[in-house]
């Protein structure tokens, strides 16, 4: 079981610092594999902070070279000098908002495992898309560009359901990560308005690895809450 706190464009590097001194000092089940995955900036705070500890640190993106005109883009390699773990690559937000493509995530998932990072790749329709019922051949075509490693993990996030409040049924979940993982089998999160009070019973389908948990992850107890919901489920 895996639970990680995307915090997007939230905590600088002072914020991230307090509240990964909080978060080392949090009881967090054993039996779950907690990370965070702070801004750039907030990365040698938070690897700092929590060395030593069990909680990984990833990034949000990751650039399929080593280094090159790449204006604004960061390398796996230059995550690995800091001491982060691991990266997300191919956030429905990078799709949506930043130009990522399947071919994009791809070389970015690939690279980053080949530097020895570990990487949650992300998939998921649009509300368009499942409406006109095409959810599974967007998650075939999605996951098929990915290729099979043992430090890869897979996160189903229904565009719909991000920071919408509105949540994929524990069902539409198994059912989606029961495609994914027919296509691809790799551990398999679900992401998209998890929170405290949903998370068990998400946590509970038998095809649901772990969450990836977007807002619900800034807030240190709701965070915390969402880590036991996992432990032995
Ligand atoms: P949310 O975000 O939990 O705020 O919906 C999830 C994500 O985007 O990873």
């Amino acid at each position: 079981m895996l639970v990680a706190g995307n915090w997007k464009m939230f905590k600088g590097p002072e914020e991230a610092d307090a509240f990964c001194r909080s978060l080392r000092e949090a009881e967090l089940p054993a039996d779950v594999d907690v990370v965070v995955c702070p801004p750039y900036v907030s990365l040698p705070s938070a690897v700092q902070v929590l060395a030593g500890t069990e909680v990984g640190v990833f990034a949000q993106n990751c650039h399929w070279d080593a280094e090159g005109a790449f204006t604004g883009e960061i390398s796996a390699p230059m995550l690995l000098e800091l001491g982060v773990y691991g990266t997300i690559v191919g956030h429905s937000e990078r799709r949506q908002l930043f130009g990522d493509t399947d071919e994009t995530v791809a070389r970015r998932a690939c690279a980053a495992l080949d530097a020895g990072l570990h990487v949650i790749a992300c998939v998921g329709e649009t509300e368009a898309e499942r409406d006109a019922g095409e959810t599974e051949a967007v998650l075939r075509r999605q996951v098929s560009v990915l290729e099979h490693d043992d430090n890869l993990v897979v996160a189903y996030e229904p565009v719909w359901a991000i920071g919408t409040g509105r949540t994929a049924t524990p069902e539409m979940a198994q059912e989606a990560h029961e495609i994914v993982k027919s296509v691809l089998d790799v551990p398999l999160l679900y992401g998209g308005s998890v929170k405290p009070d949903n998370a068990r019973e998400l946590l509970a389908q038998p095809a649901v690895d772990g969450a990836l948990v977007g807002g619900a992850s800034l807030d240190l107890s709701s965070f915390e809450a969402i880590c036991r919901a996992g432990s032995l489920s």
